[in-house]
């Protein structure tokens, strides 16, 4: 255990000048609360131990909010932020390279091969993954706003941003929050949209759609230079390493999506204000429009036979999609959510979002994001912090 002054080595001023004076007793709330809103002010060192003791799992202000509407929505602010950041990456390589501030900004050119590769899915890739970013940069600053505005702790996670770059061209040498170069993507969403039969809510599970990313590791962007080269002799104008890493993201983008999908509907059942209802289901909408487009390009990844993948060095096969034609439970123009079993099994077959259970929503969410490798690397005070929130979040009651 630490001593309550271990805690903080250094004082804490957060955004509304509260400054904690050095030697003065701190109590977990306070610094909680100031971590939340200053994270990246200067002058704050905040040792990973004072994220771990319990006295950190105070609750943070939620001024008119009602408190479980103020955990919730600082969990999606979290959420966002770290959508943004893996989606930031994507578009530095791979997205049109248009800046737009406040929103897009640090776009230096794109990668040539890498932004090939993905128009060999649609020949609208680079506008899809703009705009995506722009769209989750969005959410997380309306969240943090709204809860300002509510008189409310709001999220910043810039402490934690010192995850390695890419050094492939077209990718900002910055920290990141997120780590897209060993993922194992979850690809189950596949087939659990397809099915006719289950529901994970019911505690049901489906098999990945593409097995050779859903165990190992794999990068879904471009590492190097190396990883992302062009290849006249090629069907698909790149290397096969290329065109791997541009289906492992392919995939990534709607497992990402697929999980936004679910949790803004498992999250509005715990809401209790009207206007904070309606935030989650305009913002969870997008999600779900995010999905289906991106749901939409998986299924248009070339066959790839006797590639090496360049994490793991085995030689692997990417399947062809087009042979999973006239299997119901793979076959891939079966984009819409197929009618399934939703409540009760007495009730008839429905076309619904899966899974919606609210129980553990959130802290499902991190692990998913987690088992998915997302944030290999990351401090265990950036867990203890994720978990924190999700735990919020988790116990918010929708009030009468
Ligand atoms: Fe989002
Ligand atoms: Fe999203």
């Amino acid at each position: 255990m630490h001593s309550p002054n271990s805690r903080v080595s250094a004082s804490v001023a957060s955004d509304n000048n509260e400054v904690e004076q050095p030697g003065q007793p701190k109590t977990g709330f306070l610094q909680r609360r100031s971590f939340l809103r200053g994270a990246g002010a200067a002058g704050l060192a905040i040792s990973a131990g004072a994220l771990m003791s319990p006295a950190a799992l105070a609750e943070e202000s939620s001024g008119s909010l009602p408190d479980g509407d103020a955990s919730i929505l600082r969990f999606l602010a979290a959420a966002e932020l770290i959508e943004a950041d893996l989606w930031q990456q994507y578009a530095e390589l791979g997205g049109l390279q248009t800046n737009e501030p406040p929103m897009i900004t640090g776009l230096t050119g794109g990668n040539l091969a890498y932004t090939l590769a993905l128009s060999n899915l649609d020949g609208d890739m680079a506008t899809y993954i703009h705009d995506n970013t722009e769209d989750e940069f969005s959410h997380a600053a309306f969240i943090n706003a709204y809860l300002a505005s509510k008189g409310a702790d709001t999220v910043n996670l810039d402490h934690f941003r010192n995850l390695p770059s890419s050094q492939a061209t077209g990718a900002q040498q910055i920290g990141r929050l997120t780590n897209l170069m060993e993922l194992t993507i979850d690809t189950s969403w596949w087939t659990r949209y397809r099915s006719r039969a289950k529901n994970p809510d019911f505690g049901d599970t489906f098999p990945n759609a593409i097995a050779v990313l859903g165990t190992g590791r794999h990068t879904a962007i471009p590492r190097n230079d190396s990883e992302a080269q062009l290849d006249a002799s090629s069907p698909n104008g790149v290397t096969d390493v290329t065109q791997y890493i541009a289906n492992a993201a392919g995939f990534h983008f709607a497992t990402i999506e697929q999980g936004g999908t679910s949790l803004y509907a498992q999250l509005a059942q715990r809401v209790t204000s009207v206007e904070v209802l309606r935030i989650l289901l305009s913002i969870g909408g997008t999600e779900i429009a995010h999905f289906q487009t991106w749901h939409d390009k998986a299924g248009n990844c070339p066959a790839l036979k006797g590639v090496v993948d360049p994490v793991s060095g085995k030689t692997v096969d990417f399947p062809d999609i087009s042979s999973f034609a006239g299997n119901e439970d793979l076959q891939s123009n079966l984009i819409m959510p197929e009618p399934t079993v939703f409540l009760k099994k007495s009730f008839p077959a429905c076309s619904i979002i899966r899974p919606t259970a609210t129980q553990g929503a959130a802290a499902g969410a991190v692990k998913a994001l987690t088992d998915d490798g997302l944030f290999r690397g990351q401090s265990s005070g950036f867990f203890r912090l994720l978990n924190d929130l999700a735990e919020d979040a988790d116990e918010a009651r929708r009030g009468l």
